[in-house]
C-alpha cells in the first residue's frame, strides 16, 4: 500500500504519458485531489480512470445545478470519499455527504458473486480466497473517519446495506457512488437510491466490468433490463455510470 502522491512522485518517467492529459496535469485539481487523500491508497490505472471520473462527474452534476444530497455506499478507508468530497468543496456544493458502509468488510457473498469465466487468470482461487476470507475491506471507522477529518459534511452511516438505509427514505440525490463489490448490496442501492435520484442525476458503479466481480455486474444489468436511465456509459478500464 503506497500513497498515491508518493507514486507519482517517485516514478515520473512511469506516468509520463500522463502529461498528455490535462486532467492529470500536476496542478490539475483532480489529479490533486487524487493524490491528497491522507490515508493509504492502492494506485492503478484502473483506479485512476474511475476516481478521476467520479471528479468530473461532480463537477457535472455541480455545473448543471443538479440538486439534491451526495451518497457513496462502501468507503472503505476513504479513498473515493475523499474525492467526491474536496470536489464538492471545489465546486461549492452544500450538501450533506452520506457514506454507508459495514466497516466490517464485504457482506456474504452468494452463487452470484462467483467467478465461473474461464477467461479469469484463476476463478477458483479467487472464489475461495477471496470471496470466504472474512472481513475482506474491513476498514476502522475512527481510522477512516480521521482520514477524511477535513470534510465536516460527511455523514457516516455505519452498518449493514440495506438495512441502514433506515431513515433516509425522504431524502433526494444528485450523485451517488456505489462500490460495494458484489451481487446483493448492488442490486440493494441501485434499488434504494434509483427512484431517490433527482433527474440529470448520477450513479457510478466502479466494480461494473470487473471480472472479479460478477454480481456487481447482474445486480447492474438486471436493473438495466427494468429501467431507463438516460444514459449509460461503461468506463473503458472497469466501472461505470448512469444519467437519470
Ligand atoms: C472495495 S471497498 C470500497 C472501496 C472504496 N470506495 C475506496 O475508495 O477505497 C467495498 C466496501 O463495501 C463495503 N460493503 C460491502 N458490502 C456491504 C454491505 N452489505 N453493507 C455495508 N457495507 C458493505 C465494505 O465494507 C467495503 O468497505
Amino acid at each position: 500500500m503506497n500513497k498515491p502522491a508518493d507514486i507519482a512522485k517517485s516514478a515520473p518517467e512511469r506516468w509520463a504519458i500522463w502529461e498528455r492529459f490535462r486532467p492529470v496535469q500536476e496542478n490539475a485539481e483532480d489529479w490533486q485531489t487524487y493524490c491528497s487523500f491522507r490515508g493509504e491508497a492502492s494506485d492503478t490505472l484502473s483506479k485512476r480512470t474511475r476516481f478521476l471520473s467520479l471528479a468530473q462527474l461532480v463537477r457535472r452534476v455541480a455545473a448543471a445545478g443538479i440538486q439534491g444530497a451526495v451518497a457513496e455506499c462502501g468507503c472503505f478507508t476513504g479513498h473515493s470519499t475523499h474525492v467526491i468530497a474536496r470536489t464538492m468543496t471545489l465546486c461549492g456544493i452544500a450538501s450533506p455527504l452520506h457514506v454507508f458502509d459495514s466497516f466490517e468488510g464485504l457482506s456474504a457473498p452468494t452463487n452470484a458473486d462467483m467467478i465461473t469465466s474461464d477467461r479469469h487468470t484463476n476463478p477458483s482461487a479467487v472464489n475461495t480466497i477471496l470471496r470466504t476470507t472474512e472481513k475482506m475491506f474491513a476498514s476502522d471507522l475512527s481510522t477512516t473517519m480521521a482520514n477524511l477529518s477535513e470534510h465536516k459534511f460527511i455523514v457516516f452511516n455505519p452498518g449493514w446495506i440495506p438495512e441502514s438505509f433506515a431513515g433516509m427514505e425522504d431524502e433526494h440525490y444528485a450523485f451517488v457512488h456505489i462500490d460495494v463489490d458484489l451481487y446483493e448490496p448492488t442490486r440493494d442501492c441501485l434499488d434504494f437510491f434509483y427512484p431517490r435520484l433527482n433527474r440529470g442525476g448520477v450513479i457510478q458503479i466502479d466494480d461494473y466490468n470487473f471480472m472479479d466481480w460478477p454480481g456487481s455486474q447482474k445486480a447492474v444489468d438486471e436493473f438495466l433490463a427494468r429501467e431507463k436511465p438516460s444514459f449509460f456509459f461503461e468506463l473503458p478500464l472497469g466501472g461505470a455510470f448512469m444519467v437519470k
